[in-house]
């Protein structure tokens, strides 16, 4: 009997394997793909990590997190700094003084603010009832037109003017020379991949790769005296009372015979027509300089029950058929819920480290 039955190997479910292997109890982890990491397992090819699931960066502002994952891999000092491609045009991202300084020549700080509040004034928009609306009060019509309307339109695959105005709350905009895409404290790419830091969280745990716990999950659940369980919630419950829904995405990776593709890790694709959102370059994660590379490009989907499950729509209607399931989840004894697909919640891999820590420090 174990202490613990933990369904799945993603950043959640390793976590709390290793802190209560640490702890002196027994773990069983089981993991349905055939691999251990969840979204940020990655293939490598040729010496170049790929991020099979999606483009991974850590970043975090959390000094307990940061501490907690270098214990187990050295982190390079890899920055994200992405670049926008509108038409053939390049700009910086994030909005900052190297993007004003090509889209209007201008010199200064004030110059550019001068710049937006133009534009703003001129739309003269005051109550936005609409994301068009509010990206174009925020920031003006140049930026909204060559750096967030196609790509949101092909994020989201609606019209802007027909997406609601919250989901652009505010538009960071720096004033400064400074391509950083983030603004925490610590960043980088694991060196060796994302794979070195869960084999080191999963060291000396009992992993059992390929196994569905809910295709028999009566056998599984009398293995251990507690379920940790990382799986999507609603299909823990058999989808009782409806499915959650998330918005999709599809890969197509391509190994190119050339040493640098197109310069940097991460290039938006910000007009409406090209139908990707992003080429991802992944030897620039970790400045590799093997003699050829692999890109990927990401293009959005709906979502279709069944397929891989991306970013959780938190709509109303999503948000409203979570908390029923999480009223089941309360009524379960001896099963702890948590993690994105459990939780139904977009957490960034820091997050979902402190969440996992923090449910750990709960029990012991
Ligand atoms: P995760 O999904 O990783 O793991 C759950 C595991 O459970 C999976 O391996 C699954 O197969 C397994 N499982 C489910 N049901 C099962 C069952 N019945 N039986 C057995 N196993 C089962 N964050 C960040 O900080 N920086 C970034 O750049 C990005 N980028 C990014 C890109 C994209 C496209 C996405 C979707 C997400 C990100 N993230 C991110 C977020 C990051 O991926 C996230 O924080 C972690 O993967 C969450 O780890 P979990 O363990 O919660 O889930």
């Amino acid at each position: 009997m174990y202490d613990y039955l933990i369904v799945g190997s993603g950043l959640f479910g390793a976590v709390f394997a290793h802190e209560m292997k640490q702890a002196g109890k027994s773990c069983l982890v089981l993991e349905r793909r055939p691999h251990v990491g969840g979204n940020v397992y990655c293939e490598e090819k040729e010496g170049i990590h790929i991020h099979t699931y999606g483009a991974h960066i850590f970043h975090t502002s959390d000094k307990k997190v940061w501490n907690y994952v270098n214990q187990f891999v050295e982190f390079n000092n890899y920055v994200n700094s992405p670049v926008a491609n509108y038409k053939g045009e390049l700009y910086n991202l994030p909005f900052n003084m190297n993007t004003f300084a090509k889209m209007w020549g201008i010199v200064t700080p004030a110059e550019a603010a001068a710049k937006i509040a133009a534009q703003r004034e001129a739309a003269g928009i005051t109550e936005p009832k609409n994301l068009e609306e509010q990206a174009i009060s925020l920031i003006g019509t140049d930026i909204y037109t060559k750096l967030i309307k196609g790509y949101t339109e092909k994020q989201w695959g609606r019209s802007c003017t027909d997406l609601p105005p919250f989901i652009i709350k505010r538009l960071p905009v720096r004033y400064t020379f400074d391509n950083n895409y983030f603004n925490d404290r610590y960043q980088g790419i694991p060196m060796g991949g994302y794979n070195v830091l869960i084999e080191g969280l999963l060291d000396g745990i009992e992993v059992r790769t390929g196994v569905d716990f809910l295709k028999d999950r009566n056998a599984y659940a009398a293995m251990a005296k507690t379920i940790v369980y990382t799986g999507p919630i609603d299909e823990y419950f058999g989808y009782q009372l409806g499915r959650l829904e998330y918005r999709g995405l599809r890969f197509e990776t391509k190994r190119l015979e050339e040493e640098n593709h197109q310069g940097v890790a991460v290039m938006n694709y910000t007009d409406r027509e090209t139908p990707y959102t992003r080429i991802i370059e992944h030897k620039h994660f970790e400045f590799g300089t093997q003699p050829v590379t692999y890109v990927t490009k990401e293009y959005p989907a709906d979502w279709q029950p069944g397929e891989e499950a991306y970013y959780p729509v938190n709509n109303e209607q999503n948000q409203a058929l979570y908390a029923q399931y999480q009223k089941l989840a309360a009524g379960e004894t001896g099963v702890l819920f948590g993690g994105r697909l459990a939780e139904y919640k977009y957490y960034d891999m820091d997050d979902v480290i402190a969440s996992a820590l923090s449910a750990v420090g709960g029990i012991l």
